[in-house]
């Protein structure tokens, strides 16, 4: 794809205060190629959590951009992510979603490879000289970067980019929002939510942080929460005000003080008399020792962060982990996790888990509405002559303010802005995120 064939994708008029988005962003299959070379393979994207493979020879199989990816804990205690591939002929190695061993044996011809990524036999009696591998060519080939954050592990295809450390920027201060919830750490509950679905990835990732549509969108939801937490829609309406925030790097998100109840430690009576005391006692304690301004923030308000370019935390009324990753221009698959807090006591866990499939799940109030939206965007995307999505709400003539760490009304489209200027950067090779 040209230098010249990426103009005008993303359009700025700050005299104006307008900020658009060229439509052909959603469904261009050059354009996907070449978000895959510039955006994918230079970006830090999100693997696995730390608990998924908690015990020493464990590991699971994803999907993680364009590469199957074999993450694993060995003996020792150390974790890896290598290509999930047989270094003989290319075949994949593991087919297994998770599970536990300490070798990964090719049904091929029978190459074996210990949980350190070493080649160990060959299979064959005959037909290799001593020494062969002596190099560790044939050994399993690891990611180029793999590090973490908070138990968080992300890989990176370029061996010169940024720390991740460094890549997350502000988001850091959201992510520690979620750790500090526990002293005990977090932990990610079995199984996944996995989503095939025939429109552009970046739909499901804007829409993460689009808090602007959920009273619309969402209303039958927004009354039911009403309803659950003891609010009046009056009450609700008034404590929906919150920020939108843009962290650098293309990063940003949403805060709402809404009360939707957090089984971490923000109780309303639909949780159950019996969780009461668990709940109360956890708010106290997160109180405690993070002080009232940031323990209140921990405990009542909601926040949905986007670390770009997809990966997503909802720390609302569950904890999820969330991405979305293109298959073509127009098909995509979303995953989701359900991250809980360690050693929860089981009639909180219920209530938490059972938060999660009515919000986030597949039959849940928000999945539903949202993927058809996506879905009405990809048909009259199809449909329409040349046209230009918006994303100026909160932008206003004369705007002179840096796009990157923006901050807005949580309504505005200040972290859309902030992601889409990344994505513009990144695509043009203007920002590499190396160093
Ligand atoms: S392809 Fe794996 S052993 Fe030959
Ligand atoms: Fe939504």
């Amino acid at each position: 794809m040209s230098e010249a064939a990426l103009e005008g994708y993303v359009r700025i008029n700050r005299e104006k205060g307008r900020f658009m988005v060229d439509k052909r962003a959603f469904y261009d299959q050059a354009l996907f190629e070449r978000e895959r070379a510039y955006i994918f393979d230079r970006c830090w994207l999100y693997v696995a959590h730390e608990s998924e493979v908690a015990l020493p020879g464990s590991f699971l199989t994803r999907q993680v951009g364009s590469y199957s990816i074999l993450f694993n804990k060995d003996r020792d205690g150390g974790i890896h992510a290598y290509h999930n591939l047989c270094t003989h002929r290319g075949v994949l190695l593991s087919t297994e979603k998770c599970g536990r061993g300490n070798t990964f044996s090719c049904p091929y011809h029978g190459w074996v490879f210990d949980a350190k990524g070493k080649l160990l036999d060959q299979g064959a009696r005959s037909g290799y000289p001593p020494g062969f591998n002596e190099d560790g060519t044939y050994n399993l080939h690891p990611v180029p970067r793999l590090e973490q954050y908070g138990g968080f592990y992300f890989m990176n295809m370029n061996p010169r980019a940024v720390s991740l450390e460094k890549y997350l920027a502000g988001a850091k201060e959201w992510i520690d929002l979620i750790i500090d919830q526990n002293e005990r750490g977090l932990e990610v509950t079995p199984g996944e939510q996995e989503f095939r679905v025939n429109f552009n990835w970046k739909s499901i990732t804007e829409n993460q942080i689009d808090s602007y549509h959920g009273p619309s969108l969402h209303s039958t939801y927004f009354q039911y929460a009403a309803k659950r937490a003891g609010d009046t829609p009056q009450q609700q309406a008034a404590a929906y005000a919150g920020g939108g925030f843009a962290f650098g790097n293309g990063h940003g998100g949403f805060e709402l003080g809404i009360k939707v109840g957090k089984p971490v430690a923000d109780w309303i009576p639909a949780f159950g008399e019996e969780t009461r005391p668990l709940i109360e006692t956890k708010k106290a304690e997160i109180l405690a020792k993070w002080g009232e301004e940031r323990g209140t923030r921990m405990t009542t308000r909601t926040r949905n962060l986007l670390i770009f370019p997809n990966t997503i935390l909802n720390d609302v009324l569950s904890l999820s982990i969330r991405t979305s990753y293109p298959e073509s221009a127009t098909s995509s698959r979303s995953n989701i996790w359900s991250l809980v807090p360690v050693g929860e006591d089981p009639l909180v866990r219920k209530v938490r888990l059972q938060n999660h499939l009515t919000f986030v799940g597949p039959g849940g109030f928000a999945h539903p509405d949202d993927y058809e939206m996506f879905d009405r965007r990809a048909i009259a995307d199809h449909q329409s002559p040349p046209f230009l999505h918006d994303y100026s709400k909160g932008m206003y003539p004369g705007y002179a303010e840096d796009f990157m760490v923006n901050v807005g009304d949580q309504s505005d489209e200040a972290q859309h802005r902030a992601w889409w200027t990344q994505w513009d950067r990144m695509l043009r090779g203007e920002e590499t995120m190396e160093g």
